[in-house]
């Protein structure tokens, strides 16, 4: 067993939900899409950006507050919207709500959450936000927005990036797709982890059965192992732009729309009257051919101006990553495994973990780089970089 004090990072954080989860769970939410190129090439757009670090200049009352959408924060951080977080951990979002609320940074409630919104709302009352897949019948999404808005949640993000389900074959073998199947493969697995049959899937069952999405409409919720084509539950490759004009109008809070890769999209986003661009290849799991999140960002972030709030995901694991991103042009980034490997480890006290790492390292970077405000995180500290246009303008 593995003690959250041995965890000094992001990395050993990933080691230990490893050892925790059975393999179809961990493999779900590490793994990214086909080739797992777009995974692989979002860390080394991070990696390949070199920092100059500023001498001799006074940083010892740096901070890393700042605001998000006209609201104080913390860090220019907030947590990424992650379906079946409550398979790492029982009621896996609940914990990351709260986790996020104590360290007032937003938190995302993804539509296949297996905590009802409601309690999130009353359980974890920082800054809420809801992401949204859309439905064939749009007036199953409607619904959700309409609960969204009661409960009180700050900000709805439209997810545009999964025009189509993604091919994750590792899935498959595992036995851990929709529906889920019990194979010989996944039951030997999860007999392999007697901790997390106890702690998680024992519990959901004491509390009547397997979990379920329980944010979908009420006639739709169903369990993981249903085939969710019964229910013809998320049709999206009919979801555009006449899309974003209704949810605008039916939503009168912050709207973003995550997953965007071009500026032409981001500047459009804006039009529509989004106030927040997220830019993100969803972590590598869905096109395995994506452009970085990070490779794309400089472009769009140029494009968009004062025109919206760009935040960035994809990639995101020490705190430097964030400096980078913000250098570039975003307001601030989302984590999406990151934080989610915390709470597969240890529920709230592990997401903590890994928020408090990650916070650790910015100002850490902050310092070494001369920044006492978050907005004196610019493109001046990158090295090699001669403008805001694309990211082949890096030497090296
Ligand atoms: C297990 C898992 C589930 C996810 N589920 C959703 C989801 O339901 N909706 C969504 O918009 N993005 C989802 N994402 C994508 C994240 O919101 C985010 O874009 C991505 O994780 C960022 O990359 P990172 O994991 O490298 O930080 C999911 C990501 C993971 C790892």
């Amino acid at each position: 067993m593995v003690a959250l004090d041995d965890c000094y990072n992001i990395h050993d954080l990933r080691d230990a939900a490893r050892r925790r989860l059975p393999k179809g769970v961990f493999d779900f939410f590490d793994r990214g899409t086909e080739d797992e190129v777009a995974l692989a090439n979002n860390r080394a757009a991070f990696e390949r950006i070199k920092l100059k670090h500023r001498a001799l200049v006074d940083v010892s009352k740096r901070s890393m507050a700042t605001t998000l959408f006209g609201k104080p924060v913390s860090m220019p951080m907030a947590i990424a919207p992650t379906g079946v977080a409550g398979m790492c951990w029982y009621h896996g979002e609940l914990e990351l709500a709260k986790a996020a609320a104590a360290a007032k940074i937003p938190f995302t409630l993804a539509t296949g959450a297996m905590t009802p919104m409601e309690e999130i709302a009353e359980k974890a009352p920082g800054r809420l936000w809801f992401q949204l897949y859309v439905w064939e019948k749009r007036e199953l999404s409607y619904e959700l927005i309409e609960r969204a808005k009661r409960c009180g949640f700050e900000a709805l993000l439209v997810t545009v990036d999964t025009t189509v389900g993604p091919n994750r074959e590792y899935n498959a073998r595992n036995g851990f797709h929709q529906p889920f199947r019990l194979t010989r493969r996944a039951t030997i697995d999860v007999m392999k982890r007697p901790r997390w049959v106890s702690t998680v899937l024992a519990r959901y069952l004491m509390q009547g059965g397997l979990p379920k999405y329980e944010n979908y409409p009420k006639h739709l919720q169903h369990s993981i192992r249903t085939d969710p084509n019964v229910h013809a539950i998320m049709k999206r490759d009919s979801l555009s732009w006449e899309d974003i004009k209704i949810f605008r109008k039916m939503w009168p809070g912050i709207l973003m729309v995550k997953g965007i890769n071009r500026p032409d999209d981001a500047v459009k986003a804006a039009e529509y009257g989004c106030d927040g661009i997220v830019v993100s290849n969803h972590g590598g799991r869905n096109m395995d051919s994506a452009v970085a999140s990070m490779d794309a960002l400089p472009e769009i972030a140029e494009a968009v101006g004062e025109k919206a709030t760009v935040i960035l995901d994809s990639g995101v694991r020490r705190g430097s990553d964030i400096a980078k991103a913000l250098a570039l042009g975003a307001k601030a980034v989302l984590t999406g495994r990151a934080t989610l490997y915390g709470t597969s480890v240890a529920g709230q006290a592990g997401a903590m973990k890994a928020i408090d790492v990650i916070r650790k390292e910015l100002d850490n970077t902050m310092a070494y780089c001369g920044c006492n405000r978050v907005d004196e995180i610019t493109p001046d500290i990158l090295f090699g970089y001669y403008g805001r246009n694309t990211a082949a303008q890096f030497v090296g």
